[in-house]
């Protein structure tokens, strides 16, 4: 009994495995990928300031930094030339691929600081670093989508 309750945890984490990479397979358009990436983010930086600004212990905050430290690492990468079908993405995406590349590396840089001041549960530092991710997004908007 006990076996056949582990086959079929082992069967439903298969389909589950399956089911996920259906799901990635599907999302080959990399404009629907990348604005759902950047719900995500949004979300996340919701929820850290909501702790920044309450003055709950920040710990929890490096888990959500860290997973957007690996998202702007490679950013650059969900815009392909070309990809601009229903996108808010500005030309200048692809004609100053430096400029954007650099404020990519400039938010990479920026969530790995507020990971690794949240994961030292240094609130003064993970305030700091905060501002400076909810810049990095700015800063990127500012040049690179438009309205
Ligand atoms: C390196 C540049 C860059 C950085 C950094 C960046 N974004 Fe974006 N973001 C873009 C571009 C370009 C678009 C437009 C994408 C499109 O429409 O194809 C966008 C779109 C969005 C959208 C709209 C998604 C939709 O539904 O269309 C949200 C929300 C967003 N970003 C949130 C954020 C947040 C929050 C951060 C920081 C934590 C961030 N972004 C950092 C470049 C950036």
């Amino acid at each position: 009994m006990t076996r056949m309750v582990w086959m079929a945890g082992l069967l439903a984490l298969g389909l589950g495995g399956t089911l996920a990479a259906g799901t990635a397979g599907a999302q080959t358009d990399p404009v629907a990928q990348r604005r759902d990436e950047m719900k995500r983010l949004g979300a996340h930086l919701e929820a850290i300031k909501k702790i920044v600004d309450a003055g709950e212990p920040v710990g929890p905050i490096e888990a959500r930094a860290e997973e957007m430290r690996g998202y702007f690492a490679t950013l650059p990468t969900l815009f392909p030339p070309g990809s601009t079908e229903g996108s808010k993405a500005l030309p200048a995406v692809w004609s100053d691929r430096a400029g954007f590349e650099q404020a990519a590396a400039n938010a990479t840089a920026a969530a790995a600081k507020l990971a690794a001041a949240a994961g030292s549960n240094d609130a003064a530092a993970t305030a700091t670093a905060f501002r400076e991710v909810a810049g990095s997004c700015g800063a990127c908007h500012r040049n690179f989508r438009g309205r």
